[in-house]
């Protein structure tokens, strides 16, 4: 990344993507970025700064947007003031005197990862209003004919939307207070040809819990420009200092793979602080699909006993544990164990699972409230928003602003913390705020700080109706999202296939759902259910007490499969595979060396053509000879009559064949999953 400033005026990235040779001429660079100017052109191109400021004529959005205490609109002009370098970091301050303020841009590089950091402050010698703080402002690709980013819903997360470049911008923004299904901050920039193996891509991820707002902007010279930061106004006090939050970006020249891979390692490496960073990440068991609110203890522990005995190592006992919580009308905010399904409390019920060798997590939902709780009765005054809101599944929020409120949280679950044996906690954040707010972002992350900062060992969970709060702010804090609500194989299977662009295996959780899926009605037989949840962080969810002899069978098999390779799968990136069946959804899970992979070949509808394409792999040795193995070869069904080799036991070829040809896997019914081992010889 090349930055360059004229005179005394804001940077600008002059160029950023491939490395260019150290020696590379900066001045020479910077001259050649220069734009010609013609009929109908200002004498000279206002530059794309890191922040774009409107006063210099800048012929696209403002990278700043703020107004005097007494509510003047202001129009800052920012100079040089001074500037800090080291190996890896840079720091820019610019001040505009004239109307007392500071503008301060932070950049670091992670050459492991392949990531750079960026941030933007504003500092003002009185309180003033802030509309709009974008994060240092980059240029985007001129030779790119569209732009990735992401929509979702519940059951239905990390949708890809592809929006052809024009002039003008394509402007999302997510006001709903959190980071939500329907907004997931990122943007992928592929260049022309770039698929998931090959070309050339830029990444883009806003590290923020609270809503973002992007720009992607043509000006009408041709330029674009990308703009990330918080949801416009959720700033809502006057104040003398403003950040952004942390925009995450990388380049790659591997495809999109490139910039998955960067984004992977840098979640996993850089961002997520794991309390037991040895211990191997722990086959989950969760209850709320066997029993939802109905808690019985002799239930739950025979629950236990399957569970561990078809390989589980913790059991998360989720919603319905407190207060008076029958359904979810009531009992939000009141954490204490509900003596009626606990007459004992949940000693009896946590004892038994370390019997099995199972450790114990537990569900909350610490943000909010319902307007039947004790707490409610005595503080209705805790409340975020309006007394008349829309309820959203009947409950509100608290006013995390609030330092009493955040206290009273606190000191309930600190109790619950306290008193039990407990390492794992599902943080779950079930509806969207009435209006957004930073405050409310930045007191969930005070609270949550605070309680990682006494209760070190606890792992937490990331969930919000599923994913509707995963991002790398909230990733600071936490070791897993609950991906989606959905365990119906097939939709997983692409949600979580979208999802690696950004987020590694060792913090996606996924689980095996009952037979006749809940949220979908369907069923799945399984083995692919079992093969789905085996490529993340494997789990179960769903009552064990249905499972038949064979299905005990597959899934004890599988998860055995999943606790054998671990060691190196949570540390591997995942590859997607440019699949030339577009019924085929296939990813490749290398390490980083290269040596081991598994290839999850999902079959997510019937083919066109009749006898399966050659899938591809990638990012392989050309001359290295691998070994080959169709691993659940044995499942093949009748109809599958032919015997290509990999059916009939592992195959010895090179790289260059396995790229340039691909793997000839057997015919398959829909709905599963071949699964391939590979091993560099
Ligand atoms: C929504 C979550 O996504 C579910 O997994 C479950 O924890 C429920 N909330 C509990 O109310």
């Amino acid at each position: 990344m090349v930055l360059a400033a004229t005179g005394d005026r804001l940077p600008q990235v002059v160029y950023w993507g491939a490395p260019l040779p150290l020696d590379e001429d900066l001045e020479t660079l910077h001259r050649g970025h220069e734009l010609d100017v013609t009929g109908g052109m200002l004498d000279e191109n206002p530059d794309l700064s890191l922040c774009p400021e409107a006063v210099r004529t800048f012929p696209g959005q403002p990278g700043l947007i703020l107004r005097d205490g007494d509510g003047t609109p202001l129009l800052p002009k920012f100079c040089y003031a001074s500037d800090e370098q080291s190996e890896e970091g840079l720091s820019l301050t610019y001040a505009d005197e004239a109307n007392g303020l500071i503008l301060i841009f932070e950049f670091a590089t992670d050459p492991s990862t392949r990531i750079i950091t960026a941030k933007t402050r504003l500092e003002a010698n009185r309180a003033v209003h802030l509309h709009w703080l974008a994060a240092p402002v980059l240029p985007a690709p001129q030779q790119s004919d569209e732009m990735i980013d992401f929509a979702g819903r519940w059951t239905g997360e990390f949708q890809t939307n592809r929006t052809a470049w024009s002039a003008g911008m394509r402007y999302r923004e997510n006001r709903t207070g959190r980071t939500g299904h329907e907004h997931f901050p990122g943007l992928l920039i592929p260049l022309t040809g770039c698929t998931n193996t090959k070309g050339e891509a830029y990444g883009f991820h806003y590290g923020w819990s609270g809503g973002h707002k992007m720009i992607a902007e043509e000006l009408p010279d041709g330029r674009r420009q990308i703009q990330f930061g918080h949801a416009a106004r959720m700033e809502t006090q006057a104040a003398k200092s403003f950040e952004s939050a942390t925009l995450y970006v990388t380049y790659s020249h591997k495809g999109l793979n490139g910039c998955a891979v960067s984004f992977q390692r840098h979640l996993r490496d850089r961002i997520v602080t794991w309390p037991q960073p040895d211990r191997p990440r722990p086959v989950h068991y969760n209850c709320w699909e066997a029993v939802y609110f109905d808690h019985k203890l002799d239930v739950l522990k025979d629950i236990a006993d399957r569970a561990a005995d078809l390989g589980a190592e913790r059991f998360v006992l989720d919603d319905g544990w407190f207060g008076q919580r029958d359904d979810d009308t009531r009992s939000l905010s009141d954490w204490e164990v509900d003596p009626r399904k606990y007459p004992e409390g949940l000693h009896p019920l946590i004892d038994h699972v370390h019997g099995l060798g199972m450790t114990f997590g537990i569900w909350f939902e610490p943000e909010m409230i319902n307007e039947d709780s004790d707490i409610f009765r005595t503080r209705p005054d805790w409340v975020f928003g309006a007394e008349d809101q829309t309820l959203g599944r009947q409950q509100k929020a608290l006013n995390m602003g609030l330092p009493e409120v955040r206290d009273f949280i606190y000191d309930r679950m600190a109790a619950i913390l306290a008193a039990h044996p407990i390492d794992y906690v599902k943080w779950d954040h079930n509806r969207v705020l009435p209006m957004p707010d930073a405050d409310q972002t930045r007191g969930s992350y005070a609270l949550i700080d605070r309680l990682r900062a006494d209760f070190p060992h606890v792992e937490i969970e990331s969930c919000a109706s599923g994913g509707g709060r995963i991002d790398f702010g909230i990733m600071k804090r936490t070791q897993r999202v609950w991906l989606s609500d959905s365990n119906d194989a097939l939709e997983r299977l692409r949600i979580q296939h979208d999802a690696a662009l950004f987020l590694p295996i060792a913090v996606t959780g996924s689980h095996v759902g009952p037979r006749r899926c809940h949220t979908s009605g369907r069923i799945f037989d399984i083995s692919f259910r079992a093969w789905v949840a085996a490529q993340r962080h494997m789990g179960f969810e769903m009552d064990p007490r249905e499972l038949d002899e064979r299905e005990t069978a597959v899934l004890r098999e599988v998860t055995s499969w999943w606790k054998h390779n671990r060691s190196w799968m949570l540390g591997a990136d995942i590859l997607r595979l440019d699949s030339a069946d577009p019924a085929v959804m296939a990813e490749q899970q290398m390490t980083r060396e290269g040596d081991k992979f598994v290839v999850f070949a999902g079959k997510a509808a019937t083919s066109d053509q009749i006898a399966p394409r050659p899938l591809r792999l990638t990012a392989l040795q050309p001359d290295a000879r691998y070994r080959i193995t169709l691993m659940n070869r044995g499942t093949a069904p009748a109809l599958s009559r032919g015997m290509p080799a990999l059916k009939d036991g592992p195959v010895e070829v090179s790289g260059a064949w396995l790229m340039h040809h691909g793997l000839t896997l057997p015919w398959n019914y829909p709905d599963t999953m071949w699964v391939v081992e590979g091993q560099r010889l």
